[in-house]
């Protein structure tokens, strides 16, 4: 597959098979991935790959926080305090569509929070990677950290594996670090979520779509 098609066919997923992911298939993920660029080579990547019972008794904690309506803070502001346009109508249209794909009415809150609820469980993948990053690194090296995870994403999809960055996952960190023995200070990023894709799904049905080219990119001469 071509670099243009690996990008065309990458797209979150977010239903999975009971199916095992190699430890070699990780592996050889993250030796492409690391391939990243990053400034002055500094390659601030920090990952742990959970699955198995870590996994199951990771999420559990996180659910019964959820669950009883807790939250905690997480180590970054991911998204914007404030939503203004035109991010706010692109937000909403990807909400929008996917409970539409999956048949939840756009008042039915209930049944919202319950597949919101399945974030914190990775979508029932096999596999999730946690990224961290040292507190004393700028913004920059966000900048690096952000290929490096394209690049593990564009390799599973070339290596047939389904998987969804997920930033629902770092808004536990304390939990999360506590488990992977991880240094407080650490700041949690994000997690991917990393099996097969359940293509009979409903939910890994749906494609997003982009903005025009020209909505965003001006040419100079
Ligand atoms: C850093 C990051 C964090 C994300 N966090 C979540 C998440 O917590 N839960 C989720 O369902 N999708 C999450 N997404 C997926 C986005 O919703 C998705 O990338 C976007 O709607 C475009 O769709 P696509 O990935 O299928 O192309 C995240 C994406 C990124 C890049």
């Amino acid at each position: 597959m071509s670099v243009i098609d690996v990008l065309q066919q990458r797209k979150s997923v977010r239903a999975y098979l009971d199916k095992e992911v190699p430890k070699n298939t990780i592996i050889n993920i993250l030796e492409a991935a690391k391939m990243s660029p990053s400034g002055v080579n500094m390659q601030p990547f920090d990952v742990c790959v959970v699955s198995g019972n870590k996994k199951t008794t990771l999420e559990n904690k996180m659910l019964e926080l959820f669950d009883k309506g807790k939250k905690e803070k997480m180590d970054y502001q991911y998204y914007p305090q404030e939503w203004i346009e035109p991010y706010k109508s692109r937000r909403k249209a990807t909400g929008l569509l996917m409970y539409q794909t999956l048949g939840i009415n756009k008042e039915d809150k209930i049944k919202q929070l319950q597949q919101w609820r399945k974030n914190y469980q990775a979508f029932g993948a096999p596999v999730v990677l946690y990224f961290f990053i040292d507190p004393i690194l700028e913004k920059g090296s966000y900048l690096d950290y952000g290929m490096f995870l394209q690049s593990i994403m564009l390799t599973a999809t070339e290596l047939g594996l389904g998987c969804c960055p997920m930033a629902s996952l770092a808004e536990y960190p304390s939990i999360v670090k506590n488990e992977l023995n991880i240094a407080k200070e650490k700041i949690l990023l994000c997690g991917i979520a990393l099996g097969y894709e359940d293509t009979n799904a409903p939910i890994n049905s749906y494609k997003t779509d982009r903005v025009a080219l020209e909505e965003f990119t001006k040419f100079y001469d």
